[in-house]
């Protein structure tokens, strides 16, 4: 494959829906989800992706029923489980994104633990947004940059950039979102500056590697212009 994404970042959209079609509980489709995420990620890697960031928990989706936070509090836990052999088989190195500190011990061990196993991988980063919400980053950094005391002669892109969670990672080529929703829904809007953009109806659980490869094709054959003619 030519041209692919180097950075790659997935709203990973539609699991309720998903489970509801099949007369199932929510959860279920998080269960569901989870394991495509698995699959996506085996085969961004193969493809040659670099960076692959998953949201999967934003700093509104605490307003959910408290069954089903508890719920995808407790999932990386059953995904890790599952899938860290073959995240080291892939060479994948794992990452976070997003305020580690309000998620429940238990979570914050399980993804620490997936982060230090990974940590000396040399393929693909696996960055999972949790408890994520860009806004919520630039503040941050905004925050941490005038803490710092420098001046403003010396704020520039490059200074925000390097206070951001993502401080260290390319900008995002290829955004998707899955499930026909056509919104950034607060995730990495800094970042996104001059990524491609693909929305698909296909609900999450049911994102296959095929559609992902057709959307590298398409991806491929996207002429940049990052503001040039
Ligand atoms: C959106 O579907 C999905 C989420 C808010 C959660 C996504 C999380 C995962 C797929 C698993 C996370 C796993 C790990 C390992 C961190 P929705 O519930 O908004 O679906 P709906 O719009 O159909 O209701």
């Amino acid at each position: 494959m030519e041209n692919v994404p180097n950075h790659v970042a997935i709203i990973m959209d539609g699991n309720g829906r998903w489970a509801k079609a099949q007369g199932k509980p929510r959860t279920y489709g998080h269960y569901k989800g989870s394991e495509t995420i698995h699959d996506i990620a085996i085969a961004a890697s193969d493809a040659g992706v670099k960076y692959l960031t998953c949201y999967a928990f934003s700093t509104e989706n605490w307003i959910r029923p408290k069954e089903e936070v508890s719920y995808l509090m407790g999932l990386p836990g059953v995904f890790f489980n599952r899938f860290i052999k073959d995240l080291m088989e892939k060479d994948i190195r794992v990452q976070l994104i997003g305020e580690m500190g309000r998620l429940p011990a238990e979570t914050q061990k399980v993804l620490n633990n997936a982060i230090e196993r990974t940590s000396q991988n040399k393929g693909m980063r696996l960055i999972f947004a949790l408890n994520y919400g860009s806004r919520r980053e630039i503040t941050l950094a905004v925050k941490q940059i005038v803490e710092s005391g420098i001046s403003p002669d010396e704020v520039n892109e490059e200074a925000i950039q390097n206070h951001l969670m993502t401080a260290g990672m390319p900008d995002v080529d290829l955004l998707i979102r899955t499930s026909g929703e056509v919104r950034l829904s607060n995730f990495l809007l800094w970042q996104l500056a001059y990524a491609e953009m693909m929305f698909t109806d296909t609900l999450w659980p049911d994102f296959t590697k095929e559609e992902l490869y057709s959307m590298f094709e398409a991806y491929a054959n996207r002429h940049r212009r990052f503001g040039g003619i």
